[in-house]
């Protein structure tokens, strides 16, 4: 497929999910593998006390199923909930109401700019929508920079593999969970979707980057198939 112009992009990106936001909740489920054991394994792998007041920021919060879960776990944490899409983040605000400690961001991550000493950065399926590698380079230093010292930087998504062999696996064991709860046409749209918002990076490529990008200590800490949880300390 040919490269898309940036803006472009980011335009279909945000229009996708501003028409998608009020099923995204119901649809995703059906559509990322093992999503819900991937949100848990991130929010258990937060090493922090769940009494304290942590400073946590959420980056491409969507609905907010993630933000909710670091919630739940750590109730005085203060969240800053971050995304371009306000269908989106009206969703997650639906649901954060009547909780204290959440704030709202509606924000490109090419724009934004991060609050300085957080504890925890997280996040869960957005990063794919920085478009190139430097992109993410990038945006890791910022991560890193804005966190305390022994700060943590949790990143649920979905990752490529290196060998050809291993990835024509990926896609199968994909297409096939989908297929077990979706006709051929969503199949097909959520594949097409994938090809023209997604840039999965190499999950070895990923690591290397986290450590340049300032993190002392750099892991996986839950994977299946292509979903991989990336778990980074400053
Ligand atoms: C697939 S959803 C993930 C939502 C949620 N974290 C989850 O796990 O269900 C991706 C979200 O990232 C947001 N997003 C994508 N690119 C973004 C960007 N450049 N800046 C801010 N938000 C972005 C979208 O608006 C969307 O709400």
């Amino acid at each position: 497929m040919p490269e898309m112009d940036p803006a472009k992009r980011m335009f279909h990106i945000r229009d996708d999910f501003a028409k998608r936001s009020s099923s995204y909740e119901a649809d995703i489920v059906n559509i990322v593998p093992n999503y819900l054991y991937m949100l848990e394994a991130a929010v258990g792998s937060i090493p922090f006390d769940v009494s304290a007041a942590i400073k946590t920021v959420d980056l491409g919060t969507g609905t907010g199923s993630l933000a909710i879960r670091v919630k739940d776990r750590f109730p005085n944490c203060h969240l800053l909930c971050v995304d371009m899409t306000e269908g989106m983040l009206n969703m997650a605000r639906e649901r954060f109401s009547g909780l204290d400690g959440i704030e709202f961001l509606q924000k490109d991550f090419y724009e934004l700019a991060l609050p300085p000493e957080r504890d925890l950065v997280v996040s869960s399926l957005a990063l794919r929508h920085l478009i190139t590698d430097d992109d993410k380079r990038t945006f890791y230093r910022k991560i890193c920079e804005c966190l305390r010292p022994e700060g943590v930087f949790v990143n649920a998504d979905a990752v490529l593999s290196a060998d050809d062999d291993i990835e024509a696996l990926y896609e199968r064991k994909w297409r096939k969970f989908m297929l077990d709860n979706l006709n051929e046409k969503e199949v097909d749209d959520a594949f097409e979707r994938y090809r023209r918002e997604d840039s999965l990076p190499y999950l070895h490529d990923e690591l290397k980057w986290l450590s340049e990008a300032g993190f002392s200590k750099v892991d996986v800490i839950w994977k299946d198939h292509m979903g991989a949880v990336r778990w980074a300390r400053k």
